[in-house]
């Protein structure tokens, strides 16, 4: 069972949408993943579609009393194949200030004491934390040998990260054991001159503590938090969804150093071509074409187009069927080569071409 937190104490940076999303992902992969929601605005057990004042009882009856662990399994609802949570509740604002106020030595323990109780039914464990390093945080810790900090990287100064990393660190000082930490770039925008500067020098500081997937500005991701879904069931061919379906399959492969890799269970990932669709927007282009691996680089081959107008000017869509697999392609836009303004992946080819990258799933 990996357990992995997802902690940043600025409010807003995606913490609750990773979660989800991300959850969503590895449960569409076969494993069995559990979200667990300790933040009292209870974001997370709204995004899976549960109304936190209809339930009876939440993290709260598990963590406010030594020995409340035992009761987790209890609480837990099932939201979809393989994907549970264990909700949360405004109440928990509470709890903060009753664990505050206690002497009880097990009071930054009671998470990992009611995961440990869990036995071994999850492959995944994913803490969505509160926009603070309060208690609620520190239990999460506690419980967790992994960290997921995303960072927002359309509005985001560099300080407010060597920060975080210094707190996190103070805080695993005093747990006593390693926390492997990995930073994720999220609400990227590669239209804006200043996301690209931050990815750039983010990734130049952090190296190998980034991810390499950075999930992009998509307003399909806020709208599925609305229908209480996870991306890879309400779009799953929008940039919110492929983003996170990126992530989930570098989180499968990165288990830290000491952890066993989690085993793929039996089912056999589907193989069949997927319908993707992806969108280029230019005010002043007459033509746009896609070709890339999957085509033998021949322009437009195979590929389905439609151009629009989105008031901001003209947008081509393009269709492409394709099997699971990771694929390089670059547009050609009235006959010149260029890789994708908005994907920030990209690999240099072996004759020296930038080519975007695509995972599909
Ligand atoms: N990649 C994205 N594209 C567009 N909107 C996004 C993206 N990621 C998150 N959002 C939206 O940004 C808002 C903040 O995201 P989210 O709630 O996940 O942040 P958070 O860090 O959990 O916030 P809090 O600190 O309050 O818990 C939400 O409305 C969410 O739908
Ligand atoms: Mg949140």
């Amino acid at each position: 069972m990996r357990i992995i937190a997802i902690v940043n104490q600025k409010g807003g940076c995606a913490k609750t949408t990773t979660a989800v999303n991300l959850a969503g992902c590895l449960a569409t992969d076969g494993f069995h993943v559990l979200v667990v929601d300790i933040d009292p605005q209870a974001h997370a057990t709204l995004a899976l579609g549960l109304d936190p004042d209809e339930l009876d009882e939440n993290l709260y009856e598990v963590l406010a009393e030594p020995g409340g662990g035992d009761h987790l399994k209890a609480i837990i609802v099932e939201v979809a194949e393989n994907l549970d949570i264990a909700p949360s509740g405004i109440v928990l604002s509470a709890l903060e200030q009753k664990l505050a106020a206690e002497r009880d030595e097990t009071r930054t323990e009671r998470l990992d004491n009611a995961l440990g109780a869990l036995g071994d039914i999850y492959d995944f464990v994913l803490i969505d934390c509160p926009p603070n390093v309060g208690l609620l945080t520190f239990n999460a810790l506690r419980a967790t040998r992994e960290v997921i900090v995303p960072l927002e990287t359309s509005r985001f100064a560099i300080h407010g990260v060597q920060k975080l990393l210094e707190t996190i660190g103070l805080l695993v000082e005093r747990i006593g054991h390693e926390i492997d930490v990995k930073v994720l770039m999220t609400l990227y925008d590669g239209r804006t001159r200043f996301s690209r500067k931050t990815l750039a020098e983010v990734r130049a500081l952090f190296t190998d503590m980034c991810f390499d997937t950075v999930i992009r500005l998509n307003v399909k991701l806020r709208e599925a938090a609305g229908k209480g879904l996870p991306i890879c069931f309400y779009a799953p061919s929008a940039n919110g969804a492929l983003d996170y379906a990126a992530l989930a399959v570098e989180v499968e492969a990165s288990a830290p150093a000491d952890l066993a890799a989690v085993e793929i269970p039996g089912a056999e990932p589907p193989s069949g071509p997927r319908e993707i669709v992806v969108h280029f927007r230019d005010a002043d282009a007459s033509d746009v074409r896609i070709a890339g691996d999957f085509n033998d680089w021949v322009p437009d081959k195979g590929v389905r187009s439609l151009i629009e107008s989105d008031g901001k000017g003209r947008v081509w869509t393009k269709v492409l069927q394709l099997p699971p697999g990771t694929y390089q392609y670059r547009y050609i836009v009235d006959g010149e080569w260029r890789e994708d303004p908005e994907n920030p992946a990209v690999v240099t080819s072996s004759v020296g071409a930038r080519n975007s990258v695509m995972v599909v799933r």
